[in-house]
């Protein structure tokens, strides 16, 4: 499983694509308003930082606008894809995308049925949120699993990415679902990286290397 970023901060990405972990960025307007900047400037940013996929996300409602805005955004640099909500204008705009070679994201999946209409309409990713599912009573692994065996079952290239991660263990779940991308949140990340008996290991080693660096 691929790890992708899920932010907008670049001070966050650089950190973390420091550890030499990452292989993409997911951004949207709610988390491209955290970044408090000018969004195509901050894509561009971001698409100078990681060599992977980052995804920058249309706003218009309609087909056109929507073809309209994936252009400006590809157009930023040849690793940037276009996230496209999941509805039926959302899946028009992604066919018409799909048959120019603009690479597609389609985003706010909450549904295997909604992951199927995606991927025949050409989508190059499809985004299931996890944890909103999680938030209203349901159950966000298992509409990621469902999406990965049907996906696997008839050998559809869409990939998926497990996206609204809120904890570790949606990301440790999401690989053993068989996700080909998980987008993480910074925070999700740092935690990923900590162990309680990590730390007091290091500590115990320190402790006992005092004893003897002088012997
Ligand atoms: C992913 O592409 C989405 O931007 C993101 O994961 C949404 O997460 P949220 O539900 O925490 O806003």
């Amino acid at each position: 499983m691929r790890l992708f970023i899920d932010t907008a901060i670049v001070d966050h990405i650089r950190e973390i694509n420091d550890w030499g972990v990452l292989e993409g960025v997911t951004t949207n307007p709610s988390l491209a308003c955290k970044a408090n900047r000018n969004y195509r400037e901050c894509v561009a940013e971001i698409a100078g930082i990681v060599d992977g996929p980052i995804s920058a996300e249309a706003v218009s409602l309609e087909a056109p606008g929507m073809i309209a805005e994936a252009r400006e955004l590809a157009a930023i640099a040849a690793n940037v894809n276009v996230k496209i909500p999941m509805c039926p204008e959302g899946l028009k705009a992604i066919s018409a995308l799909s048959k120019e070679g603009i690479e597609t994201n389609c985003t706010l999946i909450f549904s295997a049925n909604q992951a199927l209409l995606a991927s025949s309409a050409g989508a190059t990713f499809v985004s299931p949120f996890l944890g909103r599912l999680d938030d209203i009573g349901n159950d966000g692994l298992r509409v990621l699993a469902e999406i990965v065996e049907i996906y696997e079952y008839y050998a559809v290239e869409t990939q998926v990415i497990s996206a609204s991660l809120r904890h570790v263990q949606h990301v440790v779940g999401s690989a053993l679902a068989g996700a080909d991308i998980a987008t993480i949140p910074y925070d999700v990340f740092k935690a990923m990286a900590r162990h309680p008996l990590t730390d007091i290991g290091i500590e115990r080693f320190l402790a006992d290397w005092e004893k003897i660096k002088d012997l």
